[in-house]
Parts: structure tokens; sequence; C-alpha cells
């Protein structure tokens, strides 16, 4: 009994650790670039709203919201003259920027031997799209994982909708305009759908004092 005690303990230890070391990994992420890490922020708040409005069990809502909060974790990797360069990026800088979702993958399998794996699909496949003309696997329709199909979805708007410091954000019927030019391309169309419902329903817009995510790590 002593002994399952001491396994257990030091089995809560390293869960405590690693989901510390992921926290440090966020924190770099925010000293790094904080227009990133507000990103991630923001993102992770729409994940818990619409994850709400899907009507999702308790624990797909908090792997979804945590998904969301680290998909873009492997930008810590990316130079800083690409990550916060302003404009159009070369063919050269382009394919190091869309390593981020591998290496966002990477960290997470070097923390974890286990981890949920709808969380890692997120952070590895968000740039996937619906017409098989994503990255990094060109996976298409359902073949892309269900969280990141919706992360692909919140991740587009939050980017088109924010402001940036060489940019003002899109108005929102711009956003949903782009969205539905699109959708079945990009996007799942019927996750389009259901996304702009929800910008429509009371879950939105939410309010900042939201949490913005729930560890489930
Ligand atoms: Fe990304």
């Amino acid at each position: 009994m002593k002994k399952l005690n001491a396994i257990k303990h030091i089995a809560r230890k390293g869960m405590n650790d690693r989901r510390k070391s992921i926290e440090a990994y966020m924190n770099q992420l925010e000293h790094k670039s904080y227009d990133t890490y507000q990103h991630c922020l923001r993102v992770s708040r729409l994940a818990r709203g619409f994850a709400a409005y899907l009507q999702l069990s308790p624990s797909e809502q908090a792997k979804l919201v945590q998904g969301c909060y680290l998909h873009d974790l492997g930008k810590l990797f990316i130079p800083d003259a690409i990550l916060k360069h302003e404009g159009a990026l070369t063919t050269e800088q382009w394919s190091i920027m869309r390593a981020h979702s591998m290496f966002g993958g990477m960290i997470l399998d070097q923390l974890f031997t286990s981890i949920d794996s709808s969380i890692y699909e997120v952070v590895v496949h968000h740039h996937e799209h619906w017409d098989g003309s994503g990255y990094p696997s060109n996976q298409n329709g359902e073949q892309i994982p269900y969280f990141a199909r919706i992360c692909s979805i919140i991740d587009a708007f939050d980017s088109m909708i924010s402001d940036r410091c060489y940019r003002k954000g899109l108005s929102y019927e711009q956003c949903i305009s782009e969205l539905r030019k699109h959708s079945g391309k990009q996007f799942d169309p019927e996750l389009v759908e259901r996304f702009i419902k929800f910008t429509n329903s009371a879950g939105y817009p939410l309010l900042p004092s939201t949490p913005a995510y729930v560890s489930v790590l």
C-alpha cells in the first residue's frame, strides 16, 4: 500500500511538473511575442463559448479550450525576424513559419509520454484545409480532427477581427463574409455556419474576464 501511494505521489508530481513546464513555455511565448500570446488567449476564450454552444461534454469542452490555448505554442521556435515580420513573407520564410504546428507537437511530445490526442491534434493540425490544401499533412474533409477544424475557424476569425500594431482589424461583417468565402475550401462548411450562429448567440461576445482556459494536462 505504501509503495502504491509512493508511486501515485511520483506520478502526480510528474504531472504537476509537466503542467508547470507547459506554462513556462507559454510564458516564454508571451515574452517573445505578446501579440501571439494574446491571440492564444482570445482563441481559447472563443473556444470556450463555442464549445458550450456546441453542447460538447464538459471534458471535451476543456480539451478543446486547452488545445486552442496551446495551438500556436510552436511559434516559440520561429525566429523573430519571421514571426514579427510585417507584410508578405518570402517562400522560404513561409516554409519556416509553417513549421510552427509541428514544433508545437514536438514540445508536447517531449513533455508528455501520453497526452490526450484531441489536444495534440489541435496543435499539429489547426492549419489543415477542408479541401486538402493546408499543412502539415494535407488532410481533407473529415480526415481533419474535429477540434482542429473548430480551432481553424476561430483562429482565422480572431486573426481577422483583432487589431494588430501594424493594421486595424476587419469589421465583424467583413470577417463573416471571409469565413463564408472560404467555407468548403479552407473551413468545414457546417462548422462555419454553426460558428456564425454562435457569434449571434448570448455566449458571444465574451467578457474579457472569462477565464481563458482550464488546464486538463
Ligand atoms: Fe497557427
